[in-house]
């Protein structure tokens, strides 16, 4: 019987693994194998939560923006086009954990071409937003639960997992330094708009889990993300594309499953729709998501319905505290499954009377007419772009955001 090699991920060299200690054929060896790779993921994650807190040294740059400038800015950041004048990192290598974070002048980061993010898309990110409430204080939404999820993407992508105190001390670093750029209470929905991100920066084309990550976040002053307002809008469903499989990343919030959705929204674009809907790729039947936002149908009985999550729909942050936020409307949360016939029928019946979109970047944004190869349905009866109850939670979730209301669920964290 032959030896199988191994490419070894802790020890940087081909092992070659005798028959006896692998079993007899290949397929036992494998499991063994397996068994060693989640002993070394869960050593990672140990040493992630053991990790001491990181602290951040603050380099502040010499050449801010002018108040002017940044005024200019604020009074119409659109969403994603402009950056705050600083940038958290931290850097993690096997054996020493998380290190060396800091603050420093936001700026092109410095690459070998051999880094492993580059290669095979080791990455994952975050998003989240701050808030200016009227006493100038500065409020994160929920960033526990954004902590939470980089910990649970980071462990299907093979990064490490960054300790939820770190992580919401990275946050209020960025904010404190760049505050500045918090837009003003009352200056319509606008926030800024935090990007966390974890990437194997380690220069190594061999496939493999990298021993070298950097962790950073950057920040930009939003406005609405759609521009143009809050109309619905027309979605393509995409039958051609999926975004994910099962067992893939499609849980994991990794720059793979966006990319993977941009063919599919081309295709939607090219048919005169804003956003393409991913059906399961497996039977092509049931709704998933939009690939950067979930889905809601609001039926005629009350029933507040999202598509349930089934290891290939992003666990949204704004989904699940709508599903909270939706007894206290009087709604009743029901998280299963949706076919996209279930989705025709019921807005020609009527037994569908609104359906959103929500996501951190564009909250809650109604959906009007679905589209598909050789046809169309629009759920709205009397014309309104914004049904009451997408209206009532939007609403419900700015004011808690933007402290106009009390926050009921202790949602908000304050940053500065
Ligand atoms: C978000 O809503 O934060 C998203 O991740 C959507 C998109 C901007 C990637």
């Amino acid at each position: 019987m032959g030896r199988l090699r191994f490419w070894a991920t802790n020890e940087a060299q081909w092992l070659t693994v005798p028959p006896s200690r692998l079993g007899s054929d290949a397929a036992t060896g494998e499991l063994k194998w397996r068994k060693w790779l989640k002993r070394r993921e869960r050593r990672m994650s140990t040493q992630a939560r053991s990790t001491t807190d990181l602290t951040y040294a603050v380099h502040r740059r010499p050449d801010p923006r002018s108040d002017a400038e940044r005024a200019t800015i604020l009074a119409d950041p659109g969403f994603g086009l402009h950056f705050t004048d600083h940038m958290v990192t931290a850097t993690w290598t096997q054996g020493q954990g998380w290190h060396d974070g800091q603050v420093t002048a936001y700026g092109p980061i410095t690459l070998m071409p051999a880094a492993a993010v580059l290669h095979y898309a080791q990455e994952i990110f975050e998003g989240l937003k701050a808030y200016r409430h009227e006493d100038g204080s500065v409020w994160g939404f929920r960033p526990q639960a954004n902590a939470a999820r980089l910990a649970r993407s980071a462990r299907r992508l093979a990064l490490p997992e960054m300790s939820e105190a770190d992580f919401v001390a990275s946050l209020v670093a960025l904010v404190q330094v760049d505050q500045a750029w918090v837009p003003p209470f009352g200056t319509g929905e606008t926030s800024l708009y935090l990007r966390p991100f974890m990437y194997a920066s380690e220069a190594f084309l061999g496939v493999r889990p990298a021993r070298t990550v950097t962790y950073s976040v950057i920040a930009s002053p939003a406005g609405a993300y759609f521009s143009g307002g809050l109309k619905p809008v027309t979605l393509w469903v995409s039958t051609d594309y999926a975004r994910a499989g099962a067992g893939g990343t499609g849980a994991a919030k990794c720059g793979g499953n966006y990319a993977s959705s941009l063919a599919g929204q081309l295709e939607g674009i090219e048919h005169g729709c804003d956003q393409a809907v991913f059906l399961d790729s497996a039977t092509h039947t049931y709704v998933e998501e939009l690939g950067g936002m979930n889905l809601f149908f609001v039926t005629k009985d009350g029933r507040l319905v999202t598509p349930e999550l089934t290891g290939t729909i992003l666990e949204g942050v704004t989904r699940a505290s709508i599903l909270e936020l939706a007894k206290e409307l009087g709604l009743d949360p029901d998280e299963r499954r949706v076919s996209i016939e279930e989705w025709k029928d019921g807005a020609r019946s009527g037994d569908i009377v609104e359906i959103f979109a929500c996501g951190t970047a564009a909250v809650v944004t109604p959906v009007g007419e679905l589209r598909w190869d050789g046809g169309s349905v629009d759920h709205r009866r009397d014309g309104a772009d914004v049904g009451a109850v997408t209206q009532a939670i939007r609403q419900r979730l700015l004011d808690i955001q933007y402290g106009r209301a009390e926050d009921t669920f202790g949602w908000m964290t304050r940053l500065v």
